[in-house]
């Protein structure tokens, strides 16, 4: 991940730094060192800011007492900017649009590696309405949720993907009302906030003859995964383009469709258990500093793992998948019962296992639907058994197409 230095030379009091560093928005991370000549520079707390915000932010609050530097540790947030040469006008009145389950990280792959699953999924209608101010995006109603999401669309992931798209889009003359329908479990590890902006993205664009490209709406999806639980595009690029996809870089944005061959099988063991673990907490567990020996591991495993897409081998895939010596260790032990969950699929067969996204679901691979089930069933037990959780097996195959419309209406 690149690092990106934003020197602040104005003078900023300790009080303003702290103000402006609680006030700032998502984007990367943030370190604020305060220091004056005779006194060490002092870290004073860790954020997330878009560098330019912080930037004005500090530039704005001025004082004589302390110099400030701000050091962004993550990969900026690139501005939106309008990809059509012009305003598109709506083709269509009324799109849906559905958008997969993925599984992300696929162990080694952290941040950089996932895939789409087929069954289940998030649909978004998206409508063009005169009533909705022109270049803005409204929701209607959200199901499926249990009243959880916010209706407001910055708040909400289909409303800030659906947004980021009209402005990628260029619309300013239209407005456009969305409804969202989560077929997916909230903070399950299968992609849950991706799929509702992809199915976004999709609609949105859809509704104005598709002029962009899934590969270009990526960039509306991470605007919302960044918002909501950290930006990362390993759900939110497969659920849009389906298969196996490997985000080379984030800027620029490099994206890398993985051919997994036909004819090959795959099955993902999906067991959800009924506990919640927030993609932002699961995060902030993660040690931001590995040693040589674990980058050495998981890159010859994330290696082997590709390799393994490329040629179809399921068994290699398992074993490479179920491998991971950095993030697994820390969030395992999270999830009541996953580690022993993943010894018992293994014995019973899987190839490999590992936390599917960054959980609770625990995902093992195999080569036939009957091995799935019968792995499936062994995986829910022992979740019961160690982790005094109910759970659920789903035993599914790669989704290869990825977000797409369902159903569409002419102006
Ligand atoms: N790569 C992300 C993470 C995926 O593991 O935090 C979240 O589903």
């Amino acid at each position: 991940m690149a690092t990106s230095v934003a020197t602040l030379p104005g003078l900023l009091s300790l009080a303003n730094a702290r103000a402006s560093v609680k006030n700032s928005f998502l984007g990367c991370d943030v370190k604020v060192i305060a220091g004056i000549s005779f006194v060490r520079p002092l870290l004073l707390t860790k954020k997330r800011a878009h560098p330019a915000q912080l930037q004005s932010i500090l530039s704005e609050r001025k004082s004589h007492r302390v110099k400030c530097q701000a050091v962004t540790t993550a990969t900026p947030i690139p501005p939106l900017v309008q990809l059509t040469v012009a305003e598109p006008k709506p083709v269509l009145k009324f799109v849906k649009a559905f958008a997969p389950a993925t599984v992300a990280n696929l162990g080694p792959g952290y941040d950089f590696l996932g895939c789409a699953v087929e069954g289940m999924g998030d649909y978004v209608t998206a409508e063009v309405d005169e009533n909705v101010e022109p270049g803005k995006v409204a929701i209607a109603s959200i199901t499926g949720d249990g009243s959880r999401l916010s209706l407001v669309p910055e708040k909400n992931c289909a409303g800030i993907a659906g947004q980021a798209t009209m402005t990628l889009l260029g619309v300013q003359n239209v407005g456009v009302t969305l409804n969202l329908h989560k077929g997916l479990p909230l903070g399950s590890g299968l992609g849950s906030s991706a799929a509702s902006a992809a199915a976004a993205a999709v609609a949105v664009n859809a509704l104005f003859g598709s002029p962009l490209t899934k590969a270009q709406l990526v960039q509306a999806g991470l605007e919302s995964e960044a918002t909501v639980s950290g930006y990362h595009a390993d759900n939110v690029a497969p659920s849009l383009m389906g298969g196996f996809v490997l985000i080379r870089s984030y800027d620029p944005l490099h994206l890398i469709p993985l051919e997994f061959p036909d004819g090959k099988q795959l099955y993902f063991v999906l067991v959800i258990p009924e506990f919640e673990a927030p993609t932002k907490e699961m995060r902030a567990v993660l040690s931001p500093e590995i040693s040589m020996k674990a980058h050495v591991e998981n890159c010859s495993q994330a290696a082997a793992l590709v390799s393994a897409i490329l040629r179809g081998d399921a068994k290699l895939l398992g074993s490479a998948l179920g491998s991971d010596t950095i993030v697994e260790p820390k969030r395992g032990p999270l999830i009541p019962g996953m580690l022993s969950v993943k010894l018992i699929s293994e014995r019973h067969g899987a190839f490999g296992c590992t936390i599917s996204g960054a959980g609770p679901t625990t995902v093992a691979i195999t080569d036939s639907e009957e091995e799935g089930h019968r792995i499936g069933a062994r995986m829910v037990e022992e979740f019961q058994a160690d982790g005094k959780l109910k759970a659920a097996a789903h035993v599914q195959k790669l989704d290869r197409e990825g977000a797409r419309v369902v159903e569409s209406r002419k102006l």
